[in-house]
């Protein structure tokens, strides 16, 4: 039976629910230490100084749509407020939301967005800067290059970066070997946020840059990819090989208020802005931050639900103060610089579970018999076949191209640390798009697979045969719902 599945998924998800380690005691010890070390090094009014007509930017995206995706949007409008205290302005503050939590129906504070389960509002004054059809990977390019003309839709507000500038970037959605979800397709893609930032790098329109992405295989967007003299200080939630996790979900310890049915929070982005408010930013470095968020974010060292923070481009600049970056908020100002406050371990989701997790909830809170109770489980029940489809004929697609035995190996496998998921990036596009044309819409969920389209490239595998194999596993799928025609192409 497919509840029986749910429960069972349920299950799996609630098995997360761990015992915290008990060396909490050992390490407070070590962190006491190393604040006073600090200290002496670093004497109270010694904090870096932005340089004379220096302004602080930022663009925040939440790369998702969906009340089952609350997590992503609530990370970005907590962001915003960080910043906002900090002392940055509305006009240098490029934000990125779908904008359809705070008043979906589903919502139980209406018009209100938390991002922790005692949190307070974080949605009130977050600028709409583009929002709905205007969350598209093309327009944060056009952004982040400061090119008004080629913005579609939205405030028109860019990044007009000055060479003394600072740019702070931070991202939270799903993601793929090589890819970041967008709430409109196509997905954002490695190569071209690359070539973005060489462009804005050529055009000296700015001094440092640090970017934060929270997102599965996000670590496979820059692998390989992120050169080290472009001023660009970058790190992720998860290195190239694993998901990261959602946080504050339905039925977990820490749980958000009752009323809830979907997570409040993600692993790593509550961790970098738990941390942010927590300390005197004009005090911590960001090389601070890295190491506390890499530790709460691999759940103090148990990695099984929890993810590799990875750190790329030019390391130097992590020994600047955060308040470069996110402001300073005087209220503060008393704060230690850097010290371990949350030693507890958090239960957490798989991303491309949190959705199922979502639908769960849902069900078994609606009323036994309802026609709504009947309509989710329609739901859950097409999510679970569209996800087996796609597992199924990706393997199949293996087989048809690289036999039985190698295919699995040849599409799973991982180059060699250091290089990015695929050369071809074109090569990678047509593939996704081959795929979606005969097999359905790959879908937050599918962008998993995009490591085997990669291999399929890394082995010379040409279009026209890539063509063949899809026709072959797909060709009596009818799936008139899943096409791209209609929910269009992620490449
Ligand atoms: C800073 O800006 C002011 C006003 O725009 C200008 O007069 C001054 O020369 C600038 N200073 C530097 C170091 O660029
Ligand atoms: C890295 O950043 C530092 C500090 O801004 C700079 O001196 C150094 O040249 C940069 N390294 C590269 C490879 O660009």
């Amino acid at each position: 039976m497919e509840a029986n599945r749910f429960e069972f998924t349920s299950i799996v998800l609630l098995i997360l629910l761990m015992v915290a380690p008990l060396w909490g005691a050992g390490r407070s010890g070590r962190a006491g230490r190393m604040n006073r070390w600090d200290q002496v090094i670093r004497m109270p009014g010694e904090a870096d100084e932005p340089e004379e007509n220096s302004t602080r930017w930022a663009v925040l995206v939440a790369g998702s749509k969906g009340y089952g995706n609350y997590r992503h949007q609530a990370d970005v409008c907590h962001a915003y407020q960080i910043l906002k205290r900090g002392g940055l302005k509305d006009e240098n503050i490029v934000v990125f939301m779908y904008d359809d939590i705070a008043s979906n129906e589903l919502n139980p504070r209406p018009g209100i967005i938390i991002n922790h389960p005692q949190g307070q509002d974080v949605y009130a004054g977050v600028p709409k800067d583009y929002t709905s059809q205007h969350v598209t990977s093309e327009n944060l390019y056009a952004v982040l290059l400061g090119d008004k003309k080629a913005v579609k839709g939205g405030s028109g507000k860019v990044v007009d970066s000055k060479p003394n500038d600072r740019i702070f970037i931070y991202y939270s959605d799903h993601g793929g070997p090589g890819v970041l979800g967008m709430p409109n397709m196509p997905f954002l893609y490695a190569n071209e946020l690359m070539e973005v930032l060489k462009k804005k790098h050529a055009s000296g329109s700015y001094k440092e840059m640090v970017i934060y992405v929270e997102a599965c295989e996000s670590g496979s967007v820059f692998e390989g990819m992120m050169p080290e003299d472009l001023n660009v200080y970058v790190t992720t939630a998860s290195n190239a090989e694993e998901s990261s996790w959602g946080t504050y979900c339905p039925g977990m310890d820490p749980a958000p208020p009752a009323e809830y049915l979907t997570c409040l929070g993600d692993l790593y982005s509550v961790s970098w802005m738990e941390d942010s408010e927590t300390h005197n930013l004009k005090k911590e470095t960001i090389a601070q931050q890295y190491t506390k968020v890499k530790e709460r974010t691999s759940n103090y060292n148990t990695y099984n639900a929890g993810s590799h923070v990875m750190e790329y481009g030019n390391k130097s600049i992590k020994s600047e103060t955060l308040y470069l970056y996110q402001g300073f908020d005087p209220a503060t100002e008393n704060f230690p610089p850097n010290k371990i406050h949350v030693d507890k371990r958090m239960d957490v989701v798989n991303q491309r579970d949190a959705d199922l997790l979502f639908l769960w909830q849902r069900y078994k809170r609606s009323e036994e018999g309802s026609e709504k109770k009947t309509e989710i489980l329609k739901q859950i029940t097409e999510m679970m076949k569209h996800r087996i489809h796609l597992d199924g004929t990706i393997d199949m697609i293996g087989v048809l191209l690289f036999g039985p035995e190698k295919g699995p190996y040849i599409l799973s496998s991982l180059r060699k640390p250091g290089s990015a998921i695929v050369d071809d990036w074109t090569c990678l596009k047509s593939m996704v798009r081959v795929f979606e044309t005969h097999c359905g819409s790959l879908t937050q969920y599918g962008m998993k697979h995009m490591r085997a389209f990669a291999n399929i490239c890394n082995n010379g595998v040409s279009e026209a045969t890539m063509e063949e194999a899809c026709i072959v596993a797909c060709g009596r799928h009818n799936s008139d719902e899943w096409h791209p025609s209609k929910r269009e192409y992620s490449a």
